[in-house]
C-alpha cells in the first residue's frame, strides 16, 4: 500500500485505477472513492470512528480536511461523510460529518459541520461556514459565515457544476498518464 494510504482496524480506503490519489495526501481506514473520483496534495481524510464516501467523479482539492464524528448513545449512527457524485470541493475546505448530494461546488476555505445536508446543485461560497444541522436547499447559492441563501443559481451555474467535475476528471487523467510514464523500468 503506497505511504499516503493507511488502515485503521484492518480497514483501508477502496478504490479502482480510475481513482487519482495524489501521493502527497493521506487516506486512513474506512474510505471509498467511487469511479472517476480524484484527491490532490496535502488532503487529509480519516474515515477512523465512522466511515467516509467520495462518488463518481468528485474531486477532494489541495489542503481539504476530511473528518467524522464517531456513533453515540444519543447518535446512533454518529455523522459519517457522504460526498455524491460531481462534486467540486475547492482548496483547503473543511467537512466534518455531513452529507452532500450530487453536482455541488464547495468554495474554497468553506467549512461545514456535523449533521449538514447539501441538496444538489448547489454552491457554496469560498470562505462560507455551515452550522451544524442545517440543510442547504437545491439549486441555491450560498455564502457567508454563518452561510446565508443569496439566490437560485442561473442556468449557466447549473451547467457549470458537471463541467467542473468533467475538467476535473480530464486533469487527474492527465496526472495518472504522467505518473505511468514516470514508472521506474
Ligand atoms: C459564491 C460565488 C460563486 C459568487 O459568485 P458571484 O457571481 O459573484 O455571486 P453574486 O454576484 O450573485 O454575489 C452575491 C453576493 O454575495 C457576495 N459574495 C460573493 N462571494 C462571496 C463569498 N465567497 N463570501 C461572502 N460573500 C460573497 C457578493 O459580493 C454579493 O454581495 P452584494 O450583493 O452585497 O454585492 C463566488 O464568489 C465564489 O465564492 N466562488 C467559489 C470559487 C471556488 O472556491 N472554487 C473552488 C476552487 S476551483
Amino acid at each position: 500500500m503506497a505511504n499516503c494510504l493507511r488502515s485503521y482496524k484492518g480497514i483501508s480506503p477502496q478504490f479502482d485505477n480510475s481513482v487519482y490519489i495524489d501521493q502527497a495526501c493521506v487516506l486512513v481506514g474506512d474510505i471509498f472513492l467511487d469511479t472517476d473520483a480524484s484527491v490532490w496534495p496535502l488532503v487529509a481524510a480519516r474515515g477512523d470512528v465512522n466511515h467516509i464516501r467520495i462518488g463518481k467523479r468528485s474531486n477532494i482539492q489541495d489542503g481539504t480536511v476530511l473528518h467524522v464524528t464517531r456513533k453515540s448513545a444519543a447518535r446512533s449512527q454518529g455523522h459519517p461523510l457522504i460526498i455524491g457524485d460531481d462534486v467540486t470541493i475547492g482548496h483547503k475546505a473543511m467537512l466534518h460529518g455531513c452529507q452532500l448530494g450530487d453536482r455541488i461546488l464547495i468554495g474554497m476555505g468553506a467549512i461545514i459541520l456535523d449533521g449538514v445536508i447539501i441538496e444538489d446543485d448547489v454552491i457554496l461560497g469560498a470562505g462560507s461556514l455551515v452550522p451544524p444541522n442545517k440543510t442547504l436547499e437545491k439549486g441555491h447559492l450560498y455564502v457567508g459565515s454563518p452561510a446565508k441563501k443569496i439566490r437560485a443559481l442561473t442556468q449557466d451555474e447549473l451547467n457549470f457544476l458537471p463541467q467542473s467535475a468533467d475538467n476535473y476528471v480530464r486533469l487527474k487523467n492527465e496526472y495518472i498518464e504522467e505518473a505511468l510514464q514516470n514508472l521506474p523500468t
